[in-house]
């Protein structure tokens, strides 16, 4: 029997910071947006979008900050040394150097808290929009499988900030966050079905990020699309997959092979949709009259997403979205989207919700849906150990707010587009004229002219991150970028990591 390898622990971290789009952010937004009313922008972002708190970095977080934070809560968790690692792979889109893995500034930090040396761990970056985790993950599982590593452990990080611009309708679809995910044989959660993976790839620009923008450029509603077709292509080949290995067909009911659907979840509304087009497309196809009477309509429908959008409303849909798909959402509707992260916290909310509702997932298969912009989509299962409940993991302690006795604060509209304008490097100008600028005065002949040398030569100096809106505590902050460039030392624009104590 080949081994089984899979997760073994689970952790998840979210930024204390975070929007309420119920509160002040709609009464500002609504005119701007051109809204009919407030609660109208609050209808459409909650119950439409289907989120109501987005997670925002604060001053000292970043993608590797929040991957160090999920790393030592995973660790802490499974109950391991993290000597037993030796491979950390991170995926992630929101990178925080061109060239230097994350992996290797999170290991640097995880060295400093436990005061080890872990010299022999490989440490890859692996970017593909919302799937990069999922090819880390996949990659470690392999290298796992074929027997390559030297210790028990690796560790797959995903962390993300997504970013889109002020008053866009992205910007009520951004969220910050990172799972970290301990893998090995004989793993204590989730045993990954091996050989079913099913990938497919297309160039696409329904969403990118050109290098020098700090937002995501989106045509939302195409995204929309190409997440439906892709996974759609993905989970056919998975069916083909589980028939080839099992020498079974799927039988009259394909959908029934998964106890839970989990999608990448850019926004809760986005698994309906999803759902909608997996499960319609699949009952379609399936040989039960019984079923195929339940349906909108028989035969081919000639406008999908309404044939969809009439499927979403049946009470047969409804059944099997409340069953198989809801449990894992609670992550997305309180934090928003983390782009690799966004299927793994659906997975660390069915976990939560299997806990608090003493539902057993033991042996039941988890079907998961990944997607990343430009493009690429993954289905893949794996069945829940029955030592699960072991390696639980307490997601209420990241997701409450102050107000339901949590961590997390909510930041008024001012310091969140502060927040979201800071650039690490400012035009490098004499001090006098960057005062004249600021202020609106006008400029001297000389100063236009230095104005425009610098801008033309992008000058710039590197500035240090602003002062908190919570300053940190018990937390890994960077608390410094490096400015030196002299000729026996450089360290410009290097990023300064620490574990900052109560
Ligand atoms: P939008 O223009 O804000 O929303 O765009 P809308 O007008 O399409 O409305 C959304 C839903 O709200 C509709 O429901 C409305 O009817 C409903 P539907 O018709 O679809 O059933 N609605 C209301 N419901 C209740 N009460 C009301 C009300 N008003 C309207 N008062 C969009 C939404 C998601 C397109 C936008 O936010 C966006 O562009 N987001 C960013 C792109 C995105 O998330 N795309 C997802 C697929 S691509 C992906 O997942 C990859 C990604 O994660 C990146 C990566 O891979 O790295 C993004």
């Amino acid at each position: 029997m080949a081994t089984q390898v899979g997760i073994d622990a689970i952790a998840v971290h979210v930024p204390r910071l975070f929007v309420d789009l119920t509160g002040e952010w709609a009464n500002v937004r609504a005119s701007e947006l051109g809204e009919a009313s407030v609660d109208a922008l609050i209808g459409k972002v909650t119950t439409g979008v289907g989120v109501r708190r987005m997670a925002v970095p604060d001053a000292h977080e970043d993608s590797a900050t929040m991957a160090a934070m999920a790393a030592i809560k995973a660790i802490a968790a499974a109950g391991i040394d993290p000597r037993e690692i030796d491979y950390l792979a991170v995926g992630t889109e929101t990178t925080v150097d061109q060239s230097k893995s994350i992996a290797a500034y999170v290991l640097g930090m995880l060295e400093r808290f436990y005061g080890v040396a872990l010299p022999e761990v490989s440490t890859p970056q692996i970017q593909f929009a919302c799937i990069g985790a999922t090819y880390a993950l996949e990659a470690a599982v392999s290298r796992i499988r074929a027997g390559e590593n030297r210790k028990p452990y690796a560790l797959v990080i995903s962390t993300d900030i997504s970013r889109y611009a002020l008053r866009s309708a992205g910007e009520y679809t951004q969220g910050a966050g990172a799972v970290a995910m301990l893998v090995c044989e004989q793993p204590r959660l989730l045993i990954l079905e091996p050989g079913l993976m099913s990938t497919i790839s297309q160039d696409e620009r329904d969403f990118f990020r050109p290098n020098w923008s700090t937002t995501a450029v989106v045509d939302g509603k195409y995204s929309i699309g190409v997440y439906l077709s892709c996974i759609e292509a993905a989970w056919k080949g998975w069916l083909e997959r589980y028939q080839e290995r099992s020498h079974e067909q799927p039988g009259a009911r394909p959908d029934h092979l998964l106890d839970y659907m989990l999608f990448h979840v850019p926004f809760p509304r986005m698994a309906e949709y999803a759902a909608a087009r997996i499960l319609g497309s699949t009952w379609r196809e399936a040989a039960d009259p019984e079923l195929l009477a339940a349906l909108p309509d028989a035969g081919e429908p000639h406008d999908r997403a309404a044939w969809e959008r009439k499927l979403a409303k049946t009470e047969l849909f409804r059944q099997t979205f409340a069953q198989k798909v809801e449990p894992s959402l609670s992550f997305g509707r309180n934090v928003g989207n983390i782009y690799s992260g966004a299927l793994y916290g659906a997975l660390a909310s069915l976990l939560d919700w299997a806990a608090t509702t003493e539902t057993d997932l033991s042996h039941r298969r988890i079907g998961f849906f990944a997607y990343g912009s430009g493009a690429s989509a993954a289905v893949w299962s794996g069945i829940v150990a029955p030592t699960y409940r072991k390696m639980a993991i307490n997601l209420a302690a990241e997701l409450e707010t102050d107000a339901e006795g949590g961590r997390r604060v909510a930041v008024v509209l001012a310091a969140y587009e502060r927040l979201h304008s800071h650039r690490e490097t400012e035009l490098d100008l004499a001090p006098e004229l960057q005062a004249r600028l600021r202020g609106g005065e006008p400029l001297s002949a000389a100063e236009t002219q230095e104005l425009a040398l610098a801008l033309e030569t992008q000058r710039v100096r590197v500035r240090q991150p602003d002062p908190s809106i919570v300053a940190p505590h018990s937390e890994f902050a960077l608390t410094r970028l490096g400015t030196e460039r002299r000729a026996d030392f450089t360290d410009w624009g290097y990023r300064y990591y620490g574990w900052i104590a109560d």
